[in-house]
């Protein structure tokens, strides 16, 4: 669904998140192999919105690279000096500059705001000027609380702030909130900095619009979708979170699962149903493993599609590029890296192919290598239909082996080889008639000689 209205989003990402204790900033921690504004970004997605400014600050040069890879069209503004929450938004107000539509602010370390959520918030700004999202807080500690009368929201208090009788509430503020972007620019320019933290809260505007007669509301989500993080603790606690539902999640949608919980999803992985995973698998980004296809145990995929009918594994690693065509074979401790096996074609065991097309119902012998890699520039193997590679063979890109042509065991494939021949490039076997009995016999006398 898509609010009436154009929604431009306005994420703020420059916070140093100090207790993460590391040099990478915080929003760019990961979970489910992407960074956790990634993650609120396309929770945002979901609204479509118009435009998106990432407000940034602490590492943000490197926030900026990250996330314009997830998304070129992010608007990025700086804010120099973290003096709080309405701060930052007002750093987004030349970047919406005539934006007549909804602004909504997400927190770029709060990563499980689901769609669905923030669509309650678009059906509530239909009644009400400014929308906030809070949820009901078993440890309320240092949110800040939503203060209500009736239906209507009046203030936000944040706890540092708060008289006892404040503290006491337990519906608190998640940091989501939704009101046109006028009303937020004009509100945020009446926010002063008199408080317990001397910071510009972002919270203050929800009193600011009650003094003006706007009225304020307040919807609810669950408490597990306002997590925010900030420590390392909190990032593992929610990376297993995130794992935990991921797996229920195919589970229900009929994936075969076969020890749920070593299996590990990354934030965009597609099983189809019926598709089969064994124990120990780890599914890095970009993965589709389509309806039927079996994943065997201890299998590393990452930017790889699977089709229906083809078998990976146990032990074998696809990597970027890897595109496996219906009945595909990948055995073990075989890795695929920007090739495909059309198909029915096999690679069964112990062989690297990289940059390479693998034709309809080739088999590749173990132990092969595509040599790709010249130590500057990379090189393509074409391997043709119904081809058989005998074990052992080198393949020295760029090569191209002919359908249903042959290469016998341990050739180095240095020239193309035309359909239908037989590719071999060994020294001829000679037998020296008894000599190894001899020459064992030789070293033995030789070892009791220095043992004696
Ligand atoms: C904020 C809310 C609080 C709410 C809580 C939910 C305010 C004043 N308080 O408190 O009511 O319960 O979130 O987690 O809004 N940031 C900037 N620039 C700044 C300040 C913050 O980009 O100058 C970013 C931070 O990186 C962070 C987010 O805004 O992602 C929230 O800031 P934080 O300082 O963590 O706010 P809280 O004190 O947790
Ligand atoms: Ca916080």
């Amino acid at each position: 669904m898509v609010s009436s209205k154009p929604v431009a989003l306005v994420l703020l990402a420059a916070g140093q998140g100090s207790r993460m204790n590391s040099n990478l900033p915080k929003v760019l921690h990961q979970i489910g192999a992407a960074p956790l504004a990634v993650h609120a970004l396309r929770a945002a997605s979901t609204l479509e919105p118009e435009k998106s400014v990432v407000v940034t600050g602490h590492g943000a040069e490197m926030v900026e690279t990250t996330l314009s890879k997830h998304d070129d069209e992010l608007i990025f503004v700086r804010q120099t000096e973290q003096n709080g929450t309405a701060h930052a938004v007002d750093q987004a107000r030349a970047a919406l500059d005539g934006f007549t539509g909804d602004v909504v602010v997400l927190y770029g370390d709060t990563p499980f705001v689901s769609g669905e959520t923030l669509q309650s918030m678009v059906d509530a700004r239909e009644t009400a000027d400014v929308v906030v999202l809070g949820f009901n807080a078993k440890d309320p500690g240092r949110y800040g609380r939503l203060i209500t009368n009736g239906t209507s929201l009046d203030a936000i208090v944040e706890a540092k702030d708060a008289t006892p009788e404040q503290l006491a509430v337990t519906l608190c503020n998640s940091g989501v909130v939704m009101c046109a972007a006028q009303t937020m620019f004009e509100l945020i320019a009446d926010v002063k900095n008199e408080n317990a933290s001397e910071e510009y809260y972002l919270t203050d505007i929800i009193g600011l619009a009650r003094a003006r007669d706007l009225t304020a509301v307040a919807v609810t989500c669950d408490e597990a979708e306002t997590l925010g993080i900030n420590t390392r603790r909190e990032l593992a606690a929610a990376e297993a979170a995130f794992q935990a539902r991921k797996r229920t999640e195919a589970l229900e949608d009929g994936v075969s699962l076969a020890s749920p919980e070593s299996t590990f999803f990354a934030y965009d992985t597609v099983l189809g149903r019926d598709a089969v995973i064994g124990p120990n698998v780890v599914f890095g980004p970009d993965v589709t493993v389509e309806s039927g296809a079996e994943i065997k145990a201890f299998s590393h995929l990452e930017g790889c599609h699977v089709s229906q009918g083809a078998v990976v594994g146990p032990f074998a690693r696809l990597r970027p590029g890897a595109e496996l065509e219906e009945g595909a074979k990948v055995g073990n401790f075989v890795e695929i890296k920007n090739a495909t096996l059309a198909e029915g074609a096999k690679v069964n065991h112990l062989s690297y192919v990289g940059d390479a097309h693998v034709g309809a119902g080739a088999n590749v012998g173990a132990g092969t290598i595509t040599c790709n890699y010249d130590g500057v520039f990379k090189h393509r193997t074409v391997i043709g239909a119904g081809a058989f590679i005998g074990s052992n063979t080198l393949l020295v890109a760029p090569v191209e082996v002919g359908a249903e042509a042959m290469t016998g065991s341990g050739t180095v494939v240095t020239e193309d080889v035309p359909d239908g021949d037989l590719a071999l490039s060994r020294v001829r076997q000679t037998n020296k008639t008894g000599l190894a009995r001899k020459l064992m016999q030789m070293l033995r006398a030789k070892k009791m000689k220095k043992d004696a």
